[in-house]
């Protein structure tokens, strides 16, 4: 995920382009840059790090010109440095891009432009749209351009400069976001809308595969065809801090919304063909796969909940005996591990002090070390033998929501992969790849129920505990939906086995005490069925989730989960239960995105 800007106007473009990245930044913070056009030459300066680095060094050179483009990069292909940071050039310096989004053939396309002549200095994928639009170029840059979006493939938001149109920048999308807005003076592109609120609040909304030309006194908008097309202006009503919440209250509630996004983005070019796992990532250590004799899952908090999923689905598919840790205990007991052993460590921010301290002891011990993170080119990240990332973009709010989604998916990827790579039947895994493409919309499904999770939430509003109970992947869920719950409306929650209930934890339970029940799994459903009736008959108010199948009795809120494979009930359960803690704290007047004691990214012990 990037930011990208763009501007034609009548005076110069940097001021624009640098305040406009400052608002983006939030999409991305590991590369920075901007190229202007001036005196019908491109001038280009970009660095590796946050926008400030980028600010510092043009204090020293500051360029003019009354076009150009800027980006704050998210790396997804090539590590973070100078070299593959945007924005990228022709090989003769007379056309200008950047680029936000994943271009999936770049592979094929790079070789062909090889072939060709054309050199390379990144590694990124988003270069060989500018050398495909060198080869394209014949006096006509809309032309140019058309050919290209017939040749990419992938998700992208292009805004591109040249010498030889120079008052002028054209924009594309395809599944990026990319907004246009106009003032007296100027027009001007951005991932965002807060990017453009302190320029103007009159903005175009421009579709996939359409084109604009931007210049200082209009945008002019083509379809994919090259004719013109008209559009209305939409005046935006609300401030720059609101914008960059996309209209939501907080970024939790907006996170939560981004999931079928986030999974759509994780999901991407990792499927063939609706039949094969392609985890390229993996190749260094695929050669291990079948010495392998055990596998450990370690990591913290909401992300150590997506391991006990992952772990029990890695164990389901491969054989592989598993075991799920906290970081903070692993890196302080005595692990059994040598090179025939598998750690697979997760993390969001890719930071955790404990994640990182138990990956080091990990890879002392000689074993084969996976990384599960976010934050690209994090310090797990860079020490693993191999990493895979979660595609969810930042993750602002305190709370973990896409991230943890995305997590359960990448290890549901991992253990497909693996168990595919040792030639286990090939069944089991098909069916569970027709069920994940299905995901997306599935959660925009449930989404759509929001208002019945916000009922659900006055149950808790008076509470001073709430009771969580779940079997086997259900378990793992509860525990995750009980810390959503604790940490953002500091009610006491707590998870339970629901088999374990009546080894203690049922003497808590009285008349009022609210039960919250996931029960998805069905082999297992009706155990834990059996298990809220003994809550039910001890006074307490249950909420259930799920399969539309199951005898529920007399429970006070029941609501059907989709009929999906059960591998999968963990990822779309996960949303009602973050909705549930979400409006209990909206309920109880708390700060939702900062919630008190806790930080993002933990970088203590
Ligand atoms: C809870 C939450 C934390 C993190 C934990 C690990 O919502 O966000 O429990 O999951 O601090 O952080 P990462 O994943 O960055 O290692």
């Amino acid at each position: 995920m990037c930011g990208i800007t763009a501007f034609s106007g009548k005076e110069d473009a940097l001021p624009f382009l640098l305040q406009g990245l400052s608002k983006l930044e939030y999409r991305g913070y590991d590369s920075a840059g901007v190229t202007l056009v001036d005196n019908n030459k491109l001038f280009t300066l970009k660095t590796k790090g946050r926008l400030q680095n980028l600010i510092d060094q043009l204090d020293h050179d500051a360029p003019t010109g009354l076009v150009g483009i800027g980006h704050t990069r998210w790396a997804t292909h090539g590590i973070p440095s100078n070299l593959n940071s945007h924005p990228h050039t022709n090989n003769n310096n007379t056309i200008s891009l950047v680029h936000n989004g994943i271009i999936e053939n770049y592979r094929d396309l790079k070789e062909k432009l090889l072939a060709q002549g054309y050199t390379f200095k990144s590694e990124t994928d988003s270069e060989v749209v500018v050398h495909l639009l060198d080869s394209y170029y014949h006096g006509n840059m809309l032309e140019a351009l058309k050919k290209v979006i017939s040749q990419i493939q992938g998700s992208y938001a292009l805004c591109i400069v040249s010498t030889l149109e120079p008052d002028t920048v054209y924009v594309t999308k395809k599944d990026s976001p990319l907004v246009l807005g106009k003032s007296e003076h100027a027009s001007f592109g951005a991932s965002d809308i807060p990017a453009l609120l302190d320029y103007t609040k009159d903005v175009y909304f421009i579709e996939d595969y359409e084109i604009a030309r931007l210049c200082k006194d209009k945008i002019t908008f083509y379809n994919i065809d090259g004719t013109e097309i008209y559009k209305e202006i939409t005046h935006i009503p609300y401030d720059s801090e609101a914008a960059q919440k996309d209209g939501y209250d907080t970024f939790m509630l907006k996170e939560i919304h981004e999931q079928p996004h986030a999974i759509s983005e994780t999901l991407r070019g990792r499927i063939e063909n609706k039949e094969r796992i392609i985890l390229p990532e993996l190749d260094v250590i695929k050669s291990r796969f079948k010495t392998f004799n055990k596998a450990y899952f370690i990591a913290c908090g909401t992300a150590y909940h997506a391991c006990l999923s992952g772990a029990n689905i890695l164990e389901r598919l491969t054989g592989i005996p598993t075991s799920t840790q906290a970081a903070s205990e692993f890196r302080y007991g005595e692990p059994i591990i040598d090179e025939k052993t598998l750690c697979i460590f997760v993390s969001q921010s890719g930071e955790t002090a404990d994640t990182l301290a138990a990956l080091r002891l990990a890879k002392a011990k000689k074993a084969t070390v996976i990384a599960v993170a976010n934050v690209l080119g994090s310090t797990i990240s860079r020490e693993a033998t191999a990493t895979i990332y979660t595609c969810a973009g930042p993750e602002i709010a305190v709370a973990s929501t896409k991230a943890y989604t995305t997590q359960v998916i990448v290890l549901l990827l991992l253990a497909m992969y693996i168990a595919q790579t040792l030639g286990k039947k090939s069944e089991i895994y098909r069916d569970i790849i027709k069920d994940i493409i299905l995901l997306p919309k599935q959660i925009k499904n449930i989404l759509k129920d929001e208002k019945i999770f916000e009922k659900y939430a006055n149950y808790l509003k008076k509470q001073h505990d709430a009771y969580y109970i779940g079997r086997n992947l259900d378990y793992a869920s509860v525990l995750e939906g009980a810390l959503k719950l604790k940490e953002v409306s500091y009610i006491h929650a707590d998870a339970y086995i629901a088999g374990e209930l009546k080894h203690g934890p049922i003497a808590l339970i009285e008349k009022g005490s609210v039960v919250i029940a996931v029960a998805t799994q069905p082999h297992i459903a009706t155990k834990t069925i059996s298990n809220i009736q003994e809550t039910i008959a001890r006074g307490a108010k249950v909420i259930l989730f799920t399969l539309s199948n199951e005898e529920a009795g007399n429970v006070d809120e029941i609501y059907y989960m989709p009929n999906i494979n059960p591998i999968l009930q963990a990822i779309l359960v996960a949303v009602p239960l973050q909705l549930i803690a979400y409006y209990a704290a909206k309920l109880k007047g708390c700060d939702v995105d900062k919630p008190r004691n806790l930080a993002k990214s933990v970088t203590v012990e």
